[in-house]
């Protein structure tokens, strides 16, 4: 099989990798260890010996079930920080069989996340490390395991029993509900079941933020221009809506300190908003802080700009068009909605496939620009701007009313 390998490929490869760590020296921002991590992956991908992809593969089904159980168990917190322990002692810890803990352990072990001390006692690594004292980047591991990986396992029986489409076309119904044997649910109901699953996979997702910046694409300083000039003193001029924590609107409050946050309105789930009133974050504390259903309505009208993060992609095309839909009538007519999402690359990167199948499994969808302005079109709105991160694939969807002059 080697005789197949496009040599000249992978020295073409090898020497874009040598580029990018020469062009990385100094810097430590994790999008350019994941370019070279992608880079990396590339070369392995185009020296892989196709006969033993259903081996990788198997390796990799085995070490995440491995991780998620000793997880689970909390069998990482009881090997010592420093020092090792015996299989015996660890099963012991954790109430389980020696012999299930030996094996599991075992999978660890080979894959080099778990270290052997002599014959049968086990010690950290840096890679065990990351499941220790509610890492984040542990949590978004197990995290993508709930989701993708149990949703996915059962692809073959769910698209079996609901045809062959896309999912997301039900408001419960997905892979993920379907795994869990809920279909009558959503996914955040199934998870909001088990309150240590859903508080560590809050962490996990928090990690994803420190990828997808909401600063640097689109110049909020028109918002506290029309504070200052504008006709209208008793409009609100920012709508954050689907806020969660009301983290994207502090950063662009504390880039812009002239946009008013009394002019400001933070949305999102009842639950959601009483956590933000909680938080009590002095930037946020004059803003208004509302409970909305963003599939039945927009209570604010005529604002000057409705920001709505990373919420569509957690739907269908459909959903999605009823949520600007609701947004759209609510514009006048200089009114903007402001979609901040990543878009797909093309042609494809891992990363980005991954999380959309990911999506898919709770009836969501990643999309690229075409998409959006195709959802945009649907919901009567008009993309009249598209601001990249000069970094990531996230970026600033600009829509106006399509019947608007305002562009
Ligand atoms: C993936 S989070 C994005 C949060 C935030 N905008 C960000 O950029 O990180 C999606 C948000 O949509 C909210 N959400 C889900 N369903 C909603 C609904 N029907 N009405 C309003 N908000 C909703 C969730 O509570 C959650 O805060």
């Amino acid at each position: 099989m080697s005789s197949d390998i496009d040599f000249q490929h992978v020295a073409n490869l090898a020497s874009e990798l040598n580029e990018l760590a020469k062009d990385s020296q100094g810097f430590s921002d994790g999008f350019r260890t994941t370019q070279m991590r992608e880079k990396a992956r590339q070369i392995l991908s185009a020296t892989r010996d196709p006969e033993a992809q259903a081996e990788e593969y198997s390796i990799w089904m085995g070490e995440m079930a491995a991780v998620r159980l000793f997880h689970e168990i909390y069998a990482f917190q009881k090997i010592p920080k420093e020092g090792s322990i015996t299989y015996k002692e660890l099963a012991e810890k954790v109430g389980a069989e020696t012999r299930l803990i030996e094996r599991v352990g075992n999978m660890l072990v080979s894959v080099g996340i778990l270290s052997l001390e002599g014959d049968d006692q086990v010690s950290h690594t840096p890679r065990s490390r990351v499941y220790l004292d509610m890492h984040p980047t542990g949590l978004m591991a197990c995290a993508f395991y709930d989701v993708m990986n149990v949703g996915s396992s059962r692809w073959p029986d769910y698209f079996g029993k609901y045809g062959l489409k896309e999912a997301g076309e039900s408001f419960t119904t997905s892979p993920f509900s379907f795994a869990y044997g809920q279909p009558d649910k959503n996914v955040w109901a199934i998870m909001s079941e088990n309150k240590r699953r859903m508080e560590e996979f809050s962490i996990g997702m928090n990690l994803s933020e420190k990828f997808l910046p909401c600063l640097g694409m689109y110049d909020f300083s028109g918002i506290a221009e029309y504070a200052k000039n504008g006709p209208d003193k008793d409009r609100k001029l920012f709508v954050d809506v689907g806020c969660a924590k009301g983290h994207s609107s502090i950063d662009i409050l504390t880039e812009n300190p002239e946009i008013p946050a009394e002019r400001c309105v933070l949305q999102d789930r009842p639950d959601v908003i009483e956590h933000v009133k909680e938080m009590d974050n002095p930037v946020l504390r004059p803003a208004e802080k509302q409970v909305i259903d963003f599939f039945k309505g927009q209570p604010v009208k005529g604002a000057l700009v409705y920001y709505i993060r990373r919420c569509l992609h957690d739907w269908s095309d459909d959903f999605s068009v009823t949520i600007l839909l609701h947004l759209r009538e609510a514009c006048a007519a200089d009114s903007r909605v402001l979609i901040c999402e990543q878009l797909l690359a093309s042609p494809p990167v891992p990363s980005q496939t991954a999380l959309d199948l990911c999506m898919m499994d709770i009836g969501g969808c990643e999309r690229n620009e075409s998409m959006f302005r195709e959802v945009a079109n649907r919901a009567g709105l008009e993309v009249v701007g598209i601001h990249r991160d000069k970094q990531t694939p996230v970026a600033v969807i600009e829509c106006v009313r399509s019947d608007s002059d305002c562009r």
